[in-house]
């Protein structure tokens, strides 16, 4: 029997190439995204369904998680994908984008994952493959803060889920993906401004710069990323967290061989 994977946010980016890329592999593929109605390219392969799904209306989620049951009998692997970027100083972010950051980044996962675990007790086990940054084990740039909390959160969410899931044979997996080309990640980041507070603007505009200037060499090939995917959706790699991209590597590897200290010093200095 065919496997099927259940993916969020396939609207775009990682989530659109994963969709395409499990399908053309001849697995079934639940693509579930906000705006549906928009959607043309998904549409065109017959082992994909689309489902309707904000991550953070709990309901929606339920409904999306019971239609793609019905449709496709099984789910094998569930990829928590969706997410967004709210950048800026923390002083001058809006109330509602705090916790829209936290609604989409963490709380979709939570919502999704628990949407899915009586289908997987009762399946004897499952897979979720959960969609992390290099921003979610390490700081990069100021203003990142909320982002950061974001998917800090999300690596303690399922690192803490682990002891309670591996018993029922559900696998949790980590993927930490460095800055990557053909998404709308940066285009829809949320920039928190306060025109009477001047005194972030230079370190903001030094961010805002580094976002606009990311030429594509300098991006990673999200292709890269949907093969990593694939080699944790079919039990070829087993690792719990897998972090992609050269320069993710690199920051990481400086982080865990010098004291914080040094290492908070070292990264501003990139913003000097
Ligand atoms: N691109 C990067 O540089 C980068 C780096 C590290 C990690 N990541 C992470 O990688 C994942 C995929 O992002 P991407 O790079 O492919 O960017 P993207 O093209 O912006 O894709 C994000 C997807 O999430 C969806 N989404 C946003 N809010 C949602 C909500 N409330 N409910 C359901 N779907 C929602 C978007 O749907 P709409 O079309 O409806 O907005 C879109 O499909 C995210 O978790 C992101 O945090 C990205």
């Amino acid at each position: 029997m065919n496997k099927t994977i259940f993916i969020t946010g396939a609207s775009s980016g990682l989530g659109k190439l994963t969709a395409i890329h499990f399908a053309k592999m001849g697995w079934n593929v639940a693509a579930t995204m906000r705006t549906p109605d928009k959607e043309t390219e998904l549409t065109k392969y017959s082992n994909i369904k689309i489902f309707k799904l904000d991550v953070t209306n709990v309901q929606q989620v339920r409904t999306a998680v019971e239609q793609a049951i019905a449709a496709f009998s099984r789910i094998d692997v569930v990829v928590n994908n969706a997410g967004m970027g709210t950048y800026g100083a923390l002083e001058l972010a809006d109330e509602e984008d705090i916790d829209w950051q936290f609604a989409v980044n963490v709380r979709g996962p939570i919502n999704v994952i628990r949407a899915f675990l009586p289908h997987y007790r009762a399946n004897g086990g499952g897979m979720f493959i959960n969609i992390s940054s290099m921003m979610g084990v390490t700081t990069a740039v100021p203003t990142g803060s909320l982002y950061n909390m974001s998917k800090f959160a999300l690596e303690g969410l399922i690192e803490g889920l682990y002891y309670e899931l591996k018993p029922l044979n559900i696998e949790l997996r980590l993927v930490e993906q460095d800055g990557s080309s053909g998404n709308n990640f940066v285009n829809n980041v949320i920039w928190n401004t306060n025109e009477d507070i001047k005194d972030y603007d230079a370190i903001t505009a030094k961010v805002k710069r580094m976002f606009e200037n990311m030429d594509s060499s300098r991006l990673e090939d999200p292709q890269n990323i949907v093969d990593e995917i694939e080699a944790l959706a079919t039990g070829a790699s087993q690792q719990f967290r897998t972090l992609v991209g050269q320069s993710s590597k690199n920051l990481v590897a400086l982080r865990n061989s010098v004291p914080i200290e040094e290492y908070l010093e070292k990264v501003m200095a990139n913003f000097k």
